[in-house]
């Protein structure tokens, strides 16, 4: 990873914040980027800028710099995301659905568009998507998080084969159950009851477990996984009982 140049979104926290202090730690120059402002990301190799993935201001200014600074990028992660609990039939259930597509399938589309002349002055173009278990399966009360998720799936699949000739792999990361901003409202003891029960590894991820699936993902070395999502789910998906 030394001296690639790799782009992350949502890096002030939790998995995006880890993957961009991996990938410095691994010799990458990284720009992270974020919505809110990014603090604690100290290593002098990492930049960082405010991104909000529903503007395309934000996103055409940081690609332009990127542009300048380096005329290429080696990696794009999509990893900004959040969550708002929707039931269907609730009163903020327009408003819940529009954020979420707009921030976590519409976010990565415009990522994609911007970095694509970029990515494509790569000789290693890696494009990891993070989607979730809620992108291959559902649970209630969530269902405009589901759609965004799947929906980042079949984008990651679909612009697999589109991007197949050129050499430009794209991938997704569906984590399972990880201790970052999204799930810190979760008291600790729901948390072990969840996981006890549900994981086969019994707990929670740290962010850095995710972000060492998007790192094998955005390696050179990758050069031969495309369209694949990538379950870091501690067994999660497989349990049956
Ligand atoms: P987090 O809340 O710690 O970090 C998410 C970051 O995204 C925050 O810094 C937030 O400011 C940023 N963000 C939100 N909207 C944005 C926007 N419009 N533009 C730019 N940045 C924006 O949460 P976490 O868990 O690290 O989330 C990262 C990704 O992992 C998300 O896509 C999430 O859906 C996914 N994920 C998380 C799981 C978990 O259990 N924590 C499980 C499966 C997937």
């Amino acid at each position: 990873m030394t001296g690639r140049i790799v782009l992350v979104t949502g890096a002030a926290s939790g998995i995006g914040k880890a993957t961009a202090e991996l990938f410095a730690a691994h010799g990458a120059m990284v720009v992270a980027t974020d919505r809110d402002e990014i603090v604690g990301l100290d290593d002098e190799r990492i930049t960082t800028r405010r991104l909000d993935v529903t503007d395309d201001n934000d996103v055409a200014s940081v690609i332009a710099e990127i542009g300048e600074r380096h005329g290429r990028l080696d990696a794009l992660v999509n990893n900004a995301g959040l969550a708002i609990p929707a039931p269907i039939d609730g009163d903020g259930y327009r408003a819940a659905w529009d954020m979420s597509i707009d921030v976590m399938l519409a976010g990565p589309m415009r990522l994609i568009r911007a970095a694509l002349p970029l990515l494509r002055n790569s000789d290693a173009p890696r494009i990891v998507n993070v989607s979730s278990t809620e992108g291959v399966g559902g649970s209630a009360g969530n269902s405009p998080y589901t759609a965004a998720k799947h929906g980042l799936v079949g984008l990651t699949k679909s612009l697999a084969v589109e991007f197949g000739d050129e050499g430009i792999t794209v991938n997704a990361v569906c984590p399972g159950p990880v201790r970052t901003g999204i799930t810190a409202g979760i008291p600790d003891e729901m948390k072990d009851k969840f996981a006890r029960r549900r994981v086969p590894l019994r707990r929670y991820a740290d962010p850095i477990e995710i972000a060492h699936g998007i790192f094998h993902l955005a390696m050179p070395a990758s050069s031969y996984i495309t369209g694949h999502a990538l379950l870091v789910d501690g067994g999660m998906t497989i349990k049956n009982n």
